[in-house]
C-alpha cells in the first residue's frame, strides 16, 4: 500500500484477514483489548457438573463402569446427596421397569414436583437405536412420553426416512426414546448442569439395561451428558463418539431444526450416516 505507514498497513491488513475467517460484527458496546486480558491469570476452570473428564478432548463416555452408573468427578466427595442416592438407586435396578419405578420415586430432583408426568422412554425396548433427547416439555409433560410434541413429529419423520420407527415391531426397523431429565424443566428451559448431573446415573442405567447398539444424542445437554464435552453440539454432530463400547452419533435436536431450516441438510447427512452404520452392522 504506497503512502500508507506500515503499521497502518499491517493493521488494514490485520482487519482484512479478520473480515474473510468471518469476524465482521461487533458484539460488544465497548472494544476489548485481548493483549491485557492474555496478561492477567488464568481462571480457574469451572467444576465439571456432569463427569470427571475434562472439557474438551476426545469425545467419549463419561469415565464410569457400567454398572456403577457414574461416579462425579472426585469420587464421593464431588456429589451431592441426591446425585449420591441416585447412583446407588440406580445401580440397584437390575431392569427397565424397576427403573422406571424408581425414577417415579425419586424426590430428589425439584423439577418433579412442578410435573404432571415422570416421561421415562417412549418405543421398542428391543431396537437397536436408543435416541437421547433433552427434557419434557409441555407436550411432553401432558402425555407423559418423550417426543410428542412439535419436534417430536419431525423427529418421527426424520427416522421414518431411514426406515426406524418408534411404533416398528422388528428391532431393526425400531427405536427406543429417551431424555436426560424425567421432568419438565419450567419455561422449557435448558436442563441445568445439576438436575443433569442428579439425574444422570439414572440415564446411565437406563442405557446399560436397554443396551443398544448405537445411541444418538439429540442437542446439547444430550451430547454433554453421554459424552462428557462441552463442545458445542454443530461441531460434534456427525462424529461419532462412544459411551462405553456403544457408538454414539450426535444430531442436532429437532427444535433446532425448526428454527434452522437450512440446518435440515446437516441432519439429513447425519440420519444417512446413521443408516450406513446400521446396514454395515447387521441392517
Ligand atoms: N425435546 C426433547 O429433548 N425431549 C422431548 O421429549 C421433547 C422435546
Amino acid at each position: 500500500m504506497t503512502g500508507v505507514p506500515s503499521s497502518v498497513a499491517a493493521d488494514l491488513a490485520a482487519l482484512a484477514w479478520q473480515v474473510e475467517a468471518g469476524a465482521d460484527e461487533a458484539i460488544g458496546e465497548v472494544p476489548v483489548n485481548r493483549f491485557d486480558a492474555a496478561e492477567q491469570p488464568a481462571r480457574p476452570a469451572r467444576a465439571v457438573a456432569v463427569a470427571g473428564r475434562p472439557k474438551s478432548g476426545p469425545k467419549s463416555a463419561p469415565e464410569a463402569a457400567p454398572g456403577t452408573a457414574a461416579a462425579p468427578p472426585g469420587g464421593e466427595g464431588g456429589a451431592t446427596a441426591a446425585e449420591a442416592d441416585a447412583r446407588m438407586i440406580a445401580a440397584g435396578c437390575a431392569d427397565l421397569a424397576a427403573l422406571r419405578a424408581a425414577i417415579e420415586a425419586f424426590d430428589g430432583c425439584p423439577l418433579k414436583v412442578a410435573s404432571k408426568s415422570t416421561v421415562f422412554a417412549d418405543g421398542n425396548p428391543a431396537a437397536r437405536v436408543m435416541i437421547v433427547g433433552e427434557a419434557p416439555g409441555r407436550d411432553e409433560d401432558m402425555a407423559g412420553l418423550p417426543f410428542v410434541g412439535r419436534s417430536g413429529r419431525l423427529l418421527d419423520r426424520m427416522f421414518e426416512t431411514i426406515g426406524l420407527s418408534r411404533r416398528a415391531e422388528a428391532a431393526e426397523e425400531a427405536v427406543y426414546i429417551t431424555n436426560v431429565l424425567p421432568w419438565r424443566p419450567p419455561e422449557n428451559r435448558d436442563p441445568a448442569g445439576a438436575e443433569s448431573a442428579m439425574m444422570m446415573p439414572f440415564l446411565f442405567r437406563h442405557i446399560e439395561l436397554k443396551a443398544p447398539k448405537v445411541i444418538v444424542v439429540m442437542g446439547n445437554p444430550a451430547a454433554r451428558t453421554v459424552l462428557g464435552t462441552t463442545t458445542g453440539i454443530t461441531r460434534l454432530r456427525g462424529q461419532w463418539g462412544d459411551w462405553h463400547g456403544v457408538p454414539v452419533l450426535p444430531m442436532l435436536h429437532p427444535a433446532y431444526l425448526l428454527r434452522n431450516g437450512i440446518a435440515k441438510r446437516e441432519a439429513w447427512a447425519d440420519l444417512l450416516t446413521l443408516r450406513v452404520w446400521l446396514d454395515e452392522n447387521g441392517g
